[in-house]
């Protein structure tokens, strides 16, 4: 171990950077317009603060649980992002083999550099796919058969990206990069419409892709009680407490700040997920606390596989998964089952 070794998530970021060309680095921490939800999504996390027990036999600590009812080896799963194949020439195929590797989920995005057949024979654990719905019924239809048939588990129907979030910081620069262009997508029947600017997603189109596959559906993007008594009316799987790493509208709230309403109104009949600002084990402790049966991290990621490839998203987990354990220990919360909302004040 140098001693510049990274010891935290924070340190990756800090070692990801001079590593990635400026544009790159731009577009993946970028948020949407002053970035106050990218920096309330840590400052909510930092507010919560913990109740922890002792005299408890904490002697041996498992992070393992189910999600979706997948046995995975922590409450961490990887979020969808795209620029994988910019950090690292395998792009998400590397990005696949960690997460399986760690006994996680990742879940791959529709617009991912290699295909979604590359990316699951890559992977040694369980694939989620990430859909943008198309314009295009029959676009959209073509990639959810091809997961099914790629062995994905579960689609993730991200629901916040009507239009994509326009993201100051990186606007001016990001024609300042040769971006690869998506595999996946290129496996498609070709677009009919010339262009779209976002994913323009109702409560029929949910109720289509209902209708079309027999693989859970996850609705990420959800904010707000309303919406999580519909998305539980409709009857999906799993909702995703998100707000896109505070990509889309700058100023919504902190996820973990809306958890609590959407596990009251949809927990019981849903598998409830968040995503946003996990950095520490803390987060993930206090997450589970107020009802997620998992996270799912972002950037960390990215800076991982920006820093050492496979290995870098790898290490990124570890820690991630060891700071769980250990605020577990500290805690007096020995298994995922013992974490209530007691732990968090
Ligand atoms: C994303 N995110 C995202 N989400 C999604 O549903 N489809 C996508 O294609 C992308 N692409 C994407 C690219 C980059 C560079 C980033 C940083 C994020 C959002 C992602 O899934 C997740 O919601 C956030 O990244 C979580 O926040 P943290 O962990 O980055 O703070």
């Amino acid at each position: 171990m140098t001693a510049a070794a990274p010891l935290n998530l924070f340190d990756y970021e800090a070692l990801a950077q001079p590593l990635m060309h400026p544009a790159v680095w731009d577009v993946i921490v970028a948020g949407a317009a002053d970035e106050i939800t990218v920096a309330e999504n840590r400052r909510a996390f930092d507010r919560l603060t913990i109740r922890p027990r002792m005299l408890v036999d904490v002697s041996a600590i498992d992070t393992a649980t189910r999600v979706l009812g997948a046995p995975v080896a922590a409450p961490i799963l990887i979020a969808p992002s795209g620029y994988h194949a910019v950090l690292c020439p395998e792009g998400e195929c590397a990005t696949a083999q960690a997460a399986g590797r760690a006994g996680i989920v990742m879940t791959a995005p529709s617009g991912s550099h290699r295909t979604i057949e590359d990316i699951a024979a890559a992977a040694i654990g369980p694939l989620w796919l990430q859909l943008y719905l198309f314009p295009e019924r029959e676009r959209s239809l073509a990639m959810v058969r091809r997961a099914e048939a790629a062995g994905c588990l579960a689609i993730v129907l991200t629901v916040d990206a009507p239009r994509f979030g326009r993201k100051d910081r990186s606007l001016r620069s990001e024609n300042d990069f040769d971006w690869p262009e998506s595999g996946n997508l290129a496996g498609l029947p070709p677009p009919t419409l010339p262009w779209f600017r976002g994913a323009p997603v109702t409560w029929a189109d949910v109720d289509w892709l209902s209708g079309v596959t027999r693989l859970p559906i996850l609705l990420k993007g959800i904010l707000t009680a309303e919406d999580a008594a519909l998305a539980a009316a409709h009857g999906v799987e799993g909702i995703v407490v998100s707000n896109h790493g505070g990509r889309q509208l700058d100023g919504v709230t902190a996820s973990i700040d809306a958890l609590p309403e959407v596990v009251a109104a949809a927990g019981d009949h849903c598998e409830i997920y968040l995503d946003g600002g996990v950095r520490r084990g803390t987060d993930v402790l206090k997450a589970l606390a107020l009802g997620a049966r998992a996270v799912m991290i972002g950037r960390p990621v990215l800076w991982g596989l920006a820093v050492a490839g496979p290995a870098g998203v790898a290490d990124v987990l570890a820690i991630l998964a060891n700071e769980l354990a250990f605020a577990m220990a500290l805690s007096g919360r020995p298994t995922i089952a013992d974490i209530d909302r007691t732990v968090v004040r």
